[in-house]
């Protein structure tokens, strides 16, 4: 079967996301789908002539309105405004909330097989509008910020350490903010744990970095949010889903029990195949690891309530 993967928002994280799909020829087609065509036309182009630099079959095209998402496996909503320097991913809320509404009705709509990576932020809170605007199952609503915040981390460690560089697991849990639970007892290099590795005083530095690993970027690019470590995270779910690798990776989904939390989207390890989001994984958390992950599904539930209380779930089907 022809794959199909659209990627809504032509910015540089939507573009990045469609270019390594093509270089990998993860799919068969990619639409770019933004709101200036004529934009999203020429970056298609450029890609699609890129595919065949790289002898790559994929196709880059972009779309002319929301049918060209119709038979997409997979569609990835990267549209929205980034944060810019001093801005949390949180003050994001309502404006990207009413932005990612209208593509989850869209999808609802046109692609309404798909399953959807949600990568705008706050994206905890984006994903949990997608699961009320297209009642999806959730297996079929992913968020992406467990792989990427993982990879931040581990390109600390790597950098405290000086080796290691592509052999380091680090894990996440939680939401995609400041309240993030980067997990240092589930996080090895090349098997060995890093407690064996660096101290504690250390290993708290590499936490606090990796929660700021956003902010530094933005800070330091002065206008929008990193991309290219966005992007490839996004990819590696693709090539999951699109593979049916049935692999383990830590990604944002509607917890329904799970942890002791219900109706709330939060960071957790996942097993991601052809169905998307197809095995929750709970690990063993000590009491000071469940005090951090309840904090960070508290502040998403916190969002989710000032978008209730601002009546913005008023017209969904869901019960909120
Ligand atoms: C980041 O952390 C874009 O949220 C993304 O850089």
């Amino acid at each position: 079967m022809a794959s199909k993967v659209t990627v809504i928002g032509t910015g540089n994280f939507g573009s990045t996301v469609a270019f390594i799909l093509g270089m990998r020829g993860s799919c068969h087609e990619v639409v770019l789908r933004g709101r200036n065509v004529d934009i999203a036309k020429g970056k298609a182009l450029d890609m699609s002539q890129a595919a065949n630099a790289a002898r790559e079959h994929t196709i880059v095209r972009a779309a002319e309105g929301p049918e060209d998402m119709a038979g997409s496996q997979i569609v990835v909503i990267t549209a929205g405004a980034p944060r810019t320097p001093g801005m949390s991913r949180d003050d994001l809320l309502s404006k990207n909330a009413g932005i990612v509404k209208n593509y989850a009705l869209e999808i609802k709509k046109y692609a309404p097989d798909a399953i959807v990576i949600v990568v705008s932020n706050p994206l905890d809170v984006m994903a949990y509008v997608v699961h009320k605007y297209t009642q999806f199952s959730r297996e079929r609503i992913i968020g992406m910020a467990g792989i990427l915040d993982s990879a931040r981390m581990a390109h600390f460690i790597y950098e405290k350490l000086g080796y290691g560089a592509g052999q380091i697991r680090a894990t996440i849990m939680g939401g995609h903010g400041d309240t993030m639970v980067p997990l240092p007892k589930f996080t090895t290099v090349a098997g060995v744990p890093i407690s064996d590795l660096l101290d504690s005083e250390e290993i708290g530095e590499i936490v606090k970095k990796t929660r700021n690993g956003g902010a530094e970027i933005v800070n330091l690019l002065g206008s929008g949010s990193a991309y290219y470590a966005p992007a490839k995270s996004t990819a590696v779910m693709v090539d999951a889903i699109l593979k049916d690798t049935n692999q383990i990776h830590s990604c944002a989904v509607m917890l329904q029990g799970e942890y002791g939390y219900k109706d709330i989207v939060s960071g957790v390890p996942v097993m991601i195949g052809a169905k998307g989001a197809q095995k929750i994984i709970e690990m063993t958390l000590n009491d000071l690891q469940k005090t951090r992950f309840k904090n960070s599904v508290a502040s998403v539930q916190n969002m989710v309530d000032s978008l209730c209380e601002n009546d913005f779930f008023q017209d969904c089907e869901g019960e909120k």
